[in-house]
């Protein structure tokens, strides 16, 4: 069971344990739950944001947070060749794909400087202690011209598919995961949407770390947001 509470959500260092404990815990059910709590639209989403990069192949991506390696997967298919970071060492080792997988924060990437052509992070934006400094950590590791894209939850614009998705998402996903997982980590799951700033905080975090043509998409049906954007500076990617 893990031990995070949905009520009284942790800041700073005890955040960044909880999170790691959390997700050692629903490692082995991670995937089950995703693909029916999304009704798999979140491989849609995936597959989505690997496009959104435009990167030739065999251009190196790095996936942040890669938890059981969907995105590893995806990029690959892709034609690119994908190294996943994450913390939870449960993840890691639940995780399907043949790429290498290194457990790191991924606020400290064990990464030397312009290294990279593109990165994505996948539902994990809510999770870390520090946006701005991800951010920064980002522009640090990627050459000029490389791509990035975040993919995190949202929340629909139009009303009355808002109002549906507040119901599936604080009252229907809690109890599925509850039922299939561990009760905390889904109970804290929405609550968790609290940490993540405003769209238009995120898009000036990213300018401010470097980066330019920042664009937010909504994806369909509305509770999922893909944010991308390109480091500045001379490029160097095909
Ligand atoms: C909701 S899961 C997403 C996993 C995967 N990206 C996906 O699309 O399914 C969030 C992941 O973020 C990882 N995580 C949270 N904070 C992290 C950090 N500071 N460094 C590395 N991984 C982190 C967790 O261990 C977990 O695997």
């Amino acid at each position: 069971m893990s031990s995070i509470d949905p009520d009284n959500l942790p800041q700073g260092e005890a955040k960044a344990k909880a999170v790691q404990a959390m997700f050692d815990t629903i490692a082995p059910r991670y995937d089950l739950v995703n693909r029916i709590m999304t009704f798999r639209l979140d491989t849609r989403w995936r597959r989505r944001t690997v496009r959104s990069l435009r990167l030739p192949a065999g251009a190196t991506v790095i996936d942040l947070a890669c938890g059981t390696g969907d995105f590893c997967i995806d990029l690959a298919r892709a034609g690119l060749v994908p190294f996943g970071f994450d913390l939870s060492i449960g993840m890691l080792r639940a995780a399907r794909t043949t790429a290498p997988l290194v457990h790191a924060d991924i606020l400290h990437l064990p990464v030397g400087d312009h290294r990279v052509d593109g990165a994505t992070c996948g539902f994990a934006l809510r999770n870390l202690v520090e946006l701005p400094a991800f951010f920064a950590e980002l522009a640090r590791v990627l050459r000029p011209g490389g791509r990035i894209g975040l993919l995190d939850v949202a929340e629909p614009d139009n009303a009355v598919l808002r109002w549906g998705h507040h119901v599936y998402f604080d009252r229907v996903v809690p109890r599925v995961g509850g039922l299939l997982s561990d009760k905390s980590a889904y109970a804290y799951l929405p609550k968790s949407v609290a940490y993540l700033p405003h769209p238009d905080t995120m898009i000036s975090q990213l300018h401010d770390a470097g980066f330019v043509d920042v664009e937010r998409t909504l994806l369909v049906p509305g509770s999922a947001q893909l944010l991308t954007a390109t480091l500045g500076g001379r490029p160097s990617v095909g």
